[in-house]
């Protein structure tokens, strides 16, 4: 998608559709109190009066009207979006409204777009909801895909600005880096083997001019990687760690983050099998790691002044005749052994060996991301990430960007007494609990391997994947 910044007034625009954003009726600014708002409906004779009077149209979060060949203006559609309540209104909020303009006239096959705004504090994220909104994972479909895509987007704020066309740019990387991650996770796991997800990713890195090793079973198991091999054993698929690599142009000093992502293609849970209902969704199963992926190619473009090394263990969870059974135990990169009591708590397993060798390459702060338990889901929903550290001043950070950004993350408690839950007779630790807490004693199995190297978790298993559309985004990889 073309994005561009248009510092015209919005009398003068030439566009398929220009798109206002209103708010409720009954919020303070509420009907035609925004300047954009007042604008137009002068310019229009009072039609937004008139909708507003009407009952039609209230203004309630992406309720929308739609005026063809609207007079007073140069516009081909007059597209008004409601952006609920003015007083709960944010920039994350603005994203979301921004992506349901976007998939609302997407439908229409309306495929360029300009959205008038009244200040630039919200306009990186109105180009990330346009993009983000535009997605749709309809590759396979031949036929009945739902419009055609966008092809151009532009935000009008009278005057325009060098500033705010970096604000653009840095919401279209952020964006496209985002669906770049949510095509790798749509992919079935045909299609999408370790062996495909470092070939993307090596693609990528290639593309943006990041390093990129991809680390084989023999160099795995020379390392003593027992822990990941052990989940891959399984499979036809042959296991892969993928290492990419973002050095800053100028010495960056001490701080290296290492990023860490779960990369199970597919998990049927082993010999440990998953009932067949629902399975088919363990393909999404490698969302950590493609988020990852996703991460370092935005890093690429943005070019922060901080080492940054992506770690991907990507394997394939399946009961083969070579599958590692329930009571194996298996020897770690970082020596500690451990008893897998179930072939389904695979992730922690991989992530085990991953973040110990994130470690080795140097990382001072990791955090990694995995679809890591079900637990997770039941104690948090769709809503909330849950997050967990052995850092209160990284977490801080990690909520912070989160909240600048719209992110919803809940912290969750990682204290020493769950780890009674670990303890296995014969290894140095068993990779199961028992049924509560399930998401913290996964947690606490992470933390083993971090030792005293600050680390944020995040267990992304109930947001990764939207069980339903959204106004502002399709069903399927978040
Ligand atoms: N990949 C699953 C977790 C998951 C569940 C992701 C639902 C997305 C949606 C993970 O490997 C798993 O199977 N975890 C088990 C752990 C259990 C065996 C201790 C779980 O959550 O049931
Ligand atoms: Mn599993
Ligand atoms: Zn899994």
């Amino acid at each position: 998608m073309e994005i561009k910044l248009n510092p015209l007034p919005p009398d003068q625009i030439e566009t398929e559709a220009l798109v206002i954003v209103t708010f409720d009726k009954d919020s303070p600014e509420g009907g035609l109190a925004s300047g954009v708002a007042k604008k137009i409906n002068a310019l229009t004779g009072g039609w937004l009066e008139d909708l507003y009077a009407s009952g039609e149209f209230s203004g309630k979060a992406f309720e929308t009207a739609m005026l063809h060949r609207p007079g007073g203006l140069k516009a081909k559609r007059l597209l008004v979006i409601g952006a609920g309540k003015s007083d709960a209104f944010s920039a994350a909020e603005l994203r979301r409204v921004a992506g349901a303009a976007a998939r609302s006239l997407r439908s229409k096959s309306v495929s360029e777009i300009t959205l008038a705004l009244d200040a630039g504090a919200g306009a990186a994220a109105a180009v990330e909801g346009a993009i983000l909104g535009d997605y749709e994972p309809d590759r396979y479909k031949t036929d009945k895909k739902n419009g055609k895509a966008i092809e151009r987007f532009a935000v009008a704020l009278e005057g325009g600005g060098a500033e705010l066309e970096q604000a653009l740019e840095r919401g279209r990387i952020i964006a496209e880096c985002q669906n770049f991650t949510r095509d790798l996770v749509g992919e079935p796991a045909n299609r999408m083997s370790p062996t495909a997800l470092a070939e993307r990713a090596r693609e990528m890195a290639a593309e943006q001019g990041l390093e990129c090793e991809v680390l084989d079973r023999d160099r795995m198991a020379q390392l003593g990687m027992g822990a990941l091999l052990g989940v891959a054993q399984g499979s036809a698929e042959p296991p892969v760690l993928i290492v990419l690599r973002y050095r800053p142009n100028e010495d960056a000093g001490a701080v290296h983050l290492g990023l860490v992502g779960k990369g199970v293609t597919f998990d049927s849970g082993g010999i440990s099998i998953k009932p067949s209902e629902g399975m088919e969704k363990m393909k999404y199963d490698m969302a950590g790691g493609a988020a990852v992926i996703g991460a370092m190619r935005a890093i690429a473009q943005l070019r922060p002044a901080i080492t940054v090394t992506g770690v991907i263990p990507a394997v394939e969870n399946m009961p083969g005749s070579r599958a590692q059974r329930p009571g194996d135990i298996v020897t770690t990169l970082s020596g500690k052994t451990i008893e897998v009591l179930n072939t389904d708590a695979e992730g922690r397993l991989i992530l085990a060996d991953a973040l110990s060798y994130a470690r080795r390459l140097g990382s001072t702060h990791l955090v990694d991301a995995a679809t890591l338990t079900g637990a997770i889901v039941v104690a948090l929903g769709h809503v909330n990430v849950g997050v967990f550290t052995n850092d209160q001043a990284l977490l801080d950070k990690v909520l912070a960007a989160a909240k600048a950004e719209g992110e919803k993350l809940w912290p969750m408690p990682l204290d020493e007494d769950y780890k009674e839950q670990l303890k296995s007779p014969f290894a140095d630790l068993a990779n199961v609990g028992n049924r509560w807490g399930g998401a913290v004693t996964a947690a606490m199995f992470l933390k083993e391997f971090v030792e005293t190297t600050p680390w944020v978790h995040l267990d992304i298993a109930g947001t990764a994947w939207l069980e339903e559309a959204k106004p502002f985004m399709a069903k399927g990889p978040s």
